[in-house]
């Protein structure tokens, strides 16, 4: 039998008839929204808008819709940069995260990590902030260090700053795990990469979603996420860099705009954001994160944030009451609870909960050295979004409790 925690603050409980905005959610219980968030109906309709009525190219056509879809481009780069405190030319549109970390260790890590440099990543990071920097260190022989973590599972700043040395030129971390949603303290982060002359990148694929980004208060020189874990379209994702570090950055892919001239005698480059986009963008997609954003901002960051701390919360006590249920993770994890149950693979759990309408996450995560560290195969995750309240957390203890029955 579980405990019922205290039910949730109704103060912070999203508007009433949010979750009705989500045609993709309706009786589901979906908790797996650090993989990919369910999309508004607003979202949809902006896309389905920018692809039909509205369609055209941006940047190039002659004619009136083309430079309206420019002008809606350009305004949804400036949105972005609201949204993180940023100026608008700090704004690259990538595919995703995964593109930008890519971005970053084939432009700025090409030419200025060299052998012998040292790259500080930590122990807790998704394969896309491992295995970018990987390639890099084995084209260029640098060598990764990795942070450990602390005993609840946060990346460990004290740790990071005994490893830091001079030969460090750059520091990769992730902003909020995406296994056990342990949130960085950034600014200390930046205050350690600097201390030593390292560049500081951070991950912030589960940070964006869960709460307000302010550029400048964080002080990191990259910053990337991804729209479809905020409420937007697939294919689409931000890099942030300061704008002195992206003037000085060679590009990456070569192609249609992002030149400034070709000629067979040699070519020159757009200035920065353009030179790191090249060929036709991401037009609908870029909309699309426009208004997932004008979504968010709507509801408000701070409210998002306090909505999913009242999950965790709830959850982590349902859950803890649960004797076969192991929890990771801290306390105060950001949106985001992973769990294992006594002598049940997490695949088994999924799908049981699965069969009770439960959709949660089984699996490593993308993030296999975490698992390596933790001792396991992998978890169960549970996270949250805008759409969730207590009847998800009740669905997933009725779920769990067939686990138990079923595995006795
Ligand atoms: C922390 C973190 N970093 C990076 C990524 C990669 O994001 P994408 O697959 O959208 O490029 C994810 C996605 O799961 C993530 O959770």
């Amino acid at each position: 039998m579980s405990i019922a925690a205290p039910p949730l603050d109704r103060n912070v409980v999203m508007r009433d008839g949010l979750r009705a905005d989500f045609p993709g959610v309706g009786d589901w219980h979906y908790l797996d929204t650090a993989a990919t968030a369910q999309k508004p109906q607003a979202v949809i309709d902006a896309t389905v808008r920018a692809m039909g009525a509205d369609y055209a190219t941006v940047h190039r056509g002659v004619y009136q819709r083309s430079a309206d879809m420019t002008l809606a481009f350009e305004a949804a780069r400036r949105r972005v940069a609201r949204f993180i405190h940023a100026d608008e030319n700090e704004i690259v549109f990538v595919r995703g995260a995964t593109e930008a970390i890519n971005l970053v260790a084939n432009t700025w890590g090409q030419a200025n990590i060299a052998a012998g440099d040292r790259i500080l990543l930590s122990v807790l990071e998704h394969h896309s902030n491992i295995v970018p920097w990987q390639m890099l260190a084995e084209r260029t022989g640098a060598v990764i260090d990795v942070c450990p973590l602390t005993g609840d599972g946060r990346i460990d700043l004290d740790a990071a700053a005994k490893i830091l040395t001079p030969a460090h030129k750059l520091v990769a971390l992730a902003h909020v795990s995406n296994v056990m949603g342990s949130v960085l303290d950034v600014p200390r982060a930046a205050a350690l990469a600097h201390g030593v002359g390292a560049k500081l990148l951070i991950d912030g694929c589960q940070a964006a979603p869960r709460m307000a980004l302010d550029m400048a208060a964080l002080g990191a020189d990259f910053y990337t996420f991804s729209a479809h874990k905020l409420y937007g379209p697939t294919g689409i994702g931000v890099l942030w860099a300061r704008a002195d570090i992206l003037a000085a950055m060679p590009p990456w892919q070569g192609g249609g705009a992002m030149i400034d001239r070709v000629s067979f005698a040699g070519t020159t480059y757009a200035p920065p954001p353009q030179r790191f986009e090249a060929g036709t963008p991401a037009i609908v997609e870029v909309i699309g994160l426009a208004a997932a954003i004008d979504y968010v901002e709507a509801i408000g960051m701070e409210t998002i944030a306090h909505h999913e701390a009242e999950l965790v919360r709830q959850c982590r006590a349902e859950l803890s009451a649960m004797n076969s249920v192991r929890l990771l993770g801290p306390e105060d994890s950001a949106g985001i609870v992973s769990f294992t149950v006594e002598g049940v693979h997490p695949h088994d759990v999924g799908t049981i909960l699965d069969e009770g309408g439960v959709a949660v996450r089984a699996g490593h995560h993308c993030a296999q050295p975490l698992m390596d560290h933790l001792g396991l195969p992998a978890t169960v995750r549970a996270s949250f979004g805008i759409y969730n309240d207590g009847g998800d957390i009740a669905a997933l203890v009725r779920g769990l409790d067939r686990v138990r029955r079923i595995f006795g």
